[in-house]
């Protein structure tokens, strides 16, 4: 395990900087500790108070007796350094640093001084410039961002604050379950190669997803990408990949956003599957969480409209994924049911007047052939059917044949379908308002697949 153990399970952890001001953002964390769940010991420091929400306060991380493994430090920069030289005499492990004011603004020798003074007691540094992080299997959430995160298997890496977050809020909103969230600012120690590394090892965490604006030790991220990638999916979003959003960058967390090319030719060597928006990357976080991988390739569409159905197949094709003839044995089943002018060719078209049911049979029958990979669900909501009765169809077919297979749903039509949407994110199925959505996220999926077995074979080759 790599050597951040102890920050995502820290025996004790400190607050410098702990304010009865509900409004300072040490008290806001502190209260996130408490209030989310954190179990182990929780030390307000701050030396002109006596007590902060109940718990007794101490002056200085040195003075407390118990074993502290972290200390967030939400002070004004200047006083940063002091403190990390108390902490690290106290023998404590990790410095959250909240404070902005370092390298984002050009004071490289301030943020140079807090590395050094930690390096010296052997701590690291996370940050700063940061919101903090969560760990949700010890019930951890040392942010003053959202508190309720949806513990699940997904961690989030993120060099922006705010955006970070505000997707934290998203995370919440969307249903994604989040092993962690950690942000990283200024990087100024703890990178994304190090939590990736950490990750990689964390059996809480299956799906590692990084907003990323730059990294400055390119190789040894494509090493360790390399190597998670082959048991766990990556998935990036890289800003900065333009001129002006590189300069962006550049104020922002003092980043060197760089050649685009290189990036995107080092995420390809890596197998990590490159983003351009929030959006896509959200999408392809569920199809890539929350199904199964597939053993193959080969997809089944199944809608009640021609045009979705035409839609579906050319963002498949532009990802590399082209639909073949469904197995004969599916046909005959779904032919049963269906009205002649049908059409049983990929996709499979239950026609405009496809009642729940014809949903329910045809996707049941789909999950159970073992000549069918995985599932793409396309429904155009008409007046002969409800939106949330189709999902339920869905739903129930995928429950009743109990071994999961890919599976992402479009639900496409106004504000029903968006309660029919939420009805299948709630079960953990992933569906989209978009047929392209929805094929775009279930092609990663199969991409991914297929490079990670790539990825795997070259693994083999060279050892
Ligand atoms: N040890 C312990 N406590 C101390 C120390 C010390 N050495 N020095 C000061 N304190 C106390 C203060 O007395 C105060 O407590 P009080 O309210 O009881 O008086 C408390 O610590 C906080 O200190 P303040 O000087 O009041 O600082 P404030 O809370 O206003 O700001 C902060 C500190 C939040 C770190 C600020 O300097 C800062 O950097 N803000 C930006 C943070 C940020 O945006 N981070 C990153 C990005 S995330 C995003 O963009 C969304």
């Amino acid at each position: 395990m790599s050597n951040l153990k102890d920050l995502f399970n820290p025996r004790g952890i400190a607050v410098i900087g702990a304010s009865r001001d509900p409004t300072k953002i040490g008290h806001i964390i502190l209260k996130n500790i408490v209030e989310y769940g954190y179990r182990r010991g929780i030390y307000p420091v701050n030396p002109s108070v006596s007590d902060v929400m109940g718990l007794k306060t101490y002056p200085a991380v040195s003075t407390i007796s118990d074993k502290v493994d972290v200390v967030i430090v939400s002070i004004p920069n200047t006083k940063v350094p002091e403190a990390i030289d108390d902490a690290g005499k106290a023998g404590v492990k990790h410095a959250v640093v909240i404070a902005s004011g370092f390298k984002e603004i050009g004071n490289v020798d301030l943020e140079n001084e807090v590395v050094r003074r930690a390096r010296r007691h052997g701590m690291r540094v996370l940050g700063p410039n940061i919101f903090g992080y969560v760990y949700t299997p010890v019930r951890l959430n040392a942010t003053f961002g959202p508190r309720d995160v949806i513990p699940g298997n997904v961690a989030f890496i993120t060099q922006s604050g705010a955006l970070g977050i505000a997707l934290m809020g998203s995370t919440i909103l969307e249903g994604i379950g989040i092993s962690a969230i950690v942000s990283v600012g200024n990087k100024s120690d703890i990178d994304d190669a190090d939590l990736l590394e950490f990750f990689d090892e964390d059996p809480n965490t299956s799906v590692v997803l990084i907003y990323m604006e730059g990294v400055s030790d390119g190789r040894r991220f494509v090493n360790v990408a390399s190597k998670i990638s082959m048991k766990k999916p990556v998935i990036v979003i890289k800003s900065g990949r333009t001129e002006a959003g590189a300069r962006a960058a550049a104020s922002h967390t003092g980043s060197l956003a760089g050649n685009v090319a290189l990036y995107e030719s080092a995420f390809k060597q890596s197998g990590v599957i490159s983003t351009k928006s929030v959006e896509e990357a959200f999408d392809f976080v569920k199809t890539l969480s929350w199904n199964p991988l597939p053993p193959g390739d080969r997809v089944v569409v199944i809608t009640n409209g021609g045009g979705a159905g035409v839609q579906a197949s050319d963002t498949l094709a532009d990802d590399g994924i082209y639909l073949e003839k469904p197995p004969q044995d599916f046909v005959e089943e779904v032919r049963k049911i269906l009205p002649p002018f049908a059409s049983l060719a990929n996709p499979v078209d239950l026609t405009g007047m496809a009642p729940e049911d014809w949903y329910y049979r045809s996707v049941k029958s789909a999950l159970q052939n073992s000549g069918i990979d995985a599932v793409l669900v396309l429904y155009c909501h008409t007046a002969l059917t409800s939106p949330v009765g189709v999902a339920r169809a869905v739903a129930g077919a995928v429950d009743e044949v109990g071994v999961r297979k890919p599976i992402s749903v479009a639900i496409i039509g106004g504000l029903e379908a968006y309660e029919a949407i939420k009805h299948l994110t709630n079960l953990k199925i992933p569906a989209y308002p978009t047929p392209e959505r929805a094929a775009h996220a279930l092609a990663a999926q199969l991409k991914y697949r297929k490079y990670r077995e790539y990825l795997i074979k070259k693994e083999q080759i060279a050892s």
